[in-house]
């Protein structure tokens, strides 16, 4: 098996370099900025930015297994040359809002459903992983908490089941490896409904230091983010979140399905950042 791992820069992509080098398997990191990259020794970068075609099969000749973030709009393409290079299994990091009515829609939904459906059509094996809100996207608050010790937040109550990028990285490198499990689709979470408020609590807890959680409306916070979060894309956020305000969701399985262990806990995923607030 020679893997090839798109977004090699992002944190699931990244740790599943680390999980499949270990392990002695052929490994590839493709990546926009391959110059960035920090690999096990061994591990051959090159470029691939999956807007852009014209790189695709230079990054996939010798591949077998795909590790794919999703562009909806270039993934059909994509698809097309991994079929043409003898690529036989794609894994796909799509998303848990593809499950949603109205995902081909939604602004958060819809690159990941055009990718599932360029890749369903396609002739290449694919699998897709749909996550739910990563854990990471915590570390949005880091610079408030470190430079003040707070985090504003619209709707503090609302819940999530945050995952750990090593559990994604984990159920990724699960069916790369194991053929009975290539072709479906799984619905990843964490192993427990958070708050917000909550999840503040526990970066207290694990980095020693107090947060305080300051509520704010949601025009106020979809203002403070607007450099860098498109504004329907914010609204798609407030929804969801105004959605869950209140109300712990449903846990997904698909993690302990795939790995054989509990998905790790938001506290853990704290633990293992707790540098990323305070340093
Ligand atoms: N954050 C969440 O809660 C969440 C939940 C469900 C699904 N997802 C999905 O998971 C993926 C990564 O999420 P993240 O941004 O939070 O993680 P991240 O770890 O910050 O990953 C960012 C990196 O992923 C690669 N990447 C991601 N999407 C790409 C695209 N469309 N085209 C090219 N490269 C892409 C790029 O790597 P290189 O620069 O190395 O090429 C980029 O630097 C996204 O598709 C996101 O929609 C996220």
């Amino acid at each position: 098996m020679t893997v090839l791992v798109t977004g090699s820069r992002g944190r699931v992509g990244r740790a599943l370099i680390d999980l499949l080098h270990a392990r002695g398997d052929a490994v590839r990191a493709a990546s926009r900025n391959p110059a960035d990259l920090a690999l096990p020794d061994g591990v051959p970068s090159l470029s691939l930015a999956l807007d852009e075609p014209d790189t695709f099969a230079p990054a996939l000749d010798g591949v077998t297994s795909v590790f794919l973030y999703a562009d909806g709009a270039h993934t059909e393409a994509f698809a097309r040359e991994a079929a043409a290079a003898g690529v036989r299994h794609i894994v796909l990091l799509s998303s848990g809002s593809v499950n949603e009515p109205g995902a081909e829609r939604h602004p958060i939904g819809r690159s990941h459903w055009q990718a599932e459906q360029a890749l369903a059509a396609g002739p290449v094996t694919s699998t897709f992983l749909r996550p739910g809100p990563f854990a990471a996207n915590a570390l949005g608050w880091a610079h408030s908490i470190k430079a003040g010790g707070t985090v504003d937040l619209p709707y503090p109550g609302a819940y999530t089941d945050p995952i750990h990028e090593l559990d994604l990285a984990e159920a990724a490198l699960a069916v790369l490896t194991d053929p009975a499990r290539q072709g479906g689709a799984y619905t990843l979470g964490g192993p427990e409904a958070l708050s917000f408020r909550d999840q503040a609590e526990q970066i207290a807890r694990g980095t020693g230091r107090p947060v305080t959680v300051n509520p704010v409306s949601p025009e106020a916070w979809k203002e403070s983010v607007a450099a860098y979060v498109p504004g329907h894309f914010a609204d798609a956020l407030l929804d969801y979140w105004r959605s869950s305000d209140g109300e712990p969701l449903a846990l997904a399985g698909g993690v302990e399905e795939l790995t054989g262990r509990p998905a790790r806990t938001f506290a853990t995923w704290v633990a293992d950042h707790a540098a990323d607030f305070t340093a």
